[in-house]
């Protein structure tokens, strides 16, 4: 089993250059089901994730190419419409492929996506919505079996702002019959770069990043060149890396504005942050002020940088405060942290963490790609060695997390241990 070994306490100074951003390249990727003619995506994070929605869209027909960051897509033969169990479970959003699926074939029969270490992580809107403009949709054994002859447009209410559901609806709604209206949608960047790829191929989107997005359906959508924005996320950890540990460090290639909440955030710990065109950079000294962090649907802080702000904060210079508003179990590594003396209380969607001097190293194990991220931070800052193991969940997210940490000072290695 791989563990990643950190010898902490060393100031990170240098540049780090971020990869194309997971959470837009995974949704593209589902939307080249949508093509009839070749696609070619640029700036693809190489991470274990792309690798499995690549298994999932060549199990249903597609050829899929991937090579130094470039995936080329064509369809090979006829689509099928069930892609592969394992993968789905494996990895949620194999779940986008439903939208696409429908408006190609009339049909598709998938797995019901599994919950996970941060929650239930349900459904339900992605079907209700696809329901409302004339799917039938069946929950048998554990899969969703979808019909519609063809789908038509509709205003569709998201009880939640979900981010996949958003995904999902607007690629069906861009081949249904008519004007769909999504209200309440999610507005990460990731949507919209999923907006602005489906306009390259020929649909009619317009509103993404808004609350509110349009779509006129169209057929026969060709193929096209897109690139994939950075990934803001992998940014933010870099950026926590550097002020966690006293240093500065800049990140290249991100887009600033995509990093305000968090950026204004660690300002108010107090940290010095500098942007430019398409680089941040951030520097420390000494133990941050306490903050009180909400995580909120974009534009508000976002959900998947609550793990790694708590792991900055563990030293603060007093208690901060974490409200998880977006998932209903988010707070594995609390106990983790707390391994390595941190002083963290979590209660329902609150957790209390009083900043201590200083965290020691020791044994964690990381529960998801998140939390693992938050424990290499940890073990950054820490006095002494930590070990932490679950490295694969860390693989899904981070590209060479390990190689560009050490770039830039860090004491870190991948060991494999034959035995444990
Ligand atoms: C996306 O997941 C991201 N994944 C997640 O990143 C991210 O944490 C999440 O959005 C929130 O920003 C990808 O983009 C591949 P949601 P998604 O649907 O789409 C509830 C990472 O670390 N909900 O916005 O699954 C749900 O239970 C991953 O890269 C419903 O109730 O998130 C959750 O509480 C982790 N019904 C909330 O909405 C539904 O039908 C947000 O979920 C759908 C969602």
């Amino acid at each position: 089993m791989e563990k990643i070994v950190i010898e902490g306490q060393v100031p990170l100074r240098g540049k780090v250059r971020c990869e194309g951003a997971k959470n837009a390249a995974l949704p593209i990727m589902a939307a080249t089901l949508l093509c009839e003619e070749p696609c070619i995506l640029s700036g693809v994070p190489p991470l274990k994730d792309v690798e499995t929605m690549s298994r999932v869209l060549c199990s249903i027909g597609l050829d899929v190419r991937i090579e130094d960051g470039t995936i080329s897509v064509r369809q090979r033969g006829p689509l099928g419409l069930e892609p592969p169990y394992e993968a789905v479970r494996a990895m949620r959003a194999s779940f986008l492929v439903l939208g696409p699926l429908l408006c190609r074939l009339g049909a598709a029969r998938i797995p019901l996506p599994g919950g996970c270490d941060i929650g239930q992580r349900p459904v339900d809107l992605h079907l209700k919505g696809l329901q409302a403009m004339g799917a039938s949709i069946e929950l048998k054994g554990g899969y969703v079996e979808a019909k519609a002859r063809r789908l038509s447009g509709a205003t569709i209410y998201l009880d939640f702002p979900s981010v996949g559901a958003t995904e999902n609806l607007m690629m069906a709604a861009s081949q249904a019959f008519g004007e769909t209206i999504i209200e309440n949608a999610a507005q990460e960047p990731e949507v919209v770069d999923l907006a602005n790829f489906l306009n390259t191929i020929g649909a009619n989107v317009r509103g993404a990043g808004t609350s509110r997005i349009r779509i006129t359906g169209r057929r026969g959508f060709g193929g096209g060149e897109y690139t994939i924005i950075p990934d803001r996320l992998e940014a933010a950890t870099y950026l926590l890396a550097g002020i966690a540990t006293g240093g500065s460090i800049r990140v290249e290639n991100v887009i600033p504005e995509h990093l305000t909440a968090f950026l204004a955030k660690i300002q108010e710990a107090g940290a010095e942050v500098s942007t430019g065109l398409r680089y941040v950079a951030a520097s420390m000294e000494g133990r941050a002020n306490p903050v009180t962090v909400k995580t909120l649907p974009y534009p508000g802080f976002p959900t998947d940088l609550q793990a790694p702000i708590m792991s900055f904060l563990a030293t603060a210079r007093g208690t901060s405060i974490i409200i998880e508003s977006v998932f209903e179990r988010r707070f594995a590594h609390v106990e983790e942290l707390n391994r390595m003396g941190a002083k963290i209380r979590a209660e329902g969607s609150h957790a209390v963490i009083e900043g201590v001097e200083e965290l020691t190293g020791a044994s964690v194990e990381a529960s998801d790609l998140r939390a693992g991220a938050a424990l290499v931070l940890a073990g950054l800052q820490a006095r002494g060695r930590t070990e932490v193991s679950g490295v694969s969940h860390i693989k899904r997210g981070y590209y060479q997390l390990v190689e560009k940490l050490k770039r830039v000072g860090a004491r870190i290695e991948v060991r494999c241990e034959e035995n444990a």
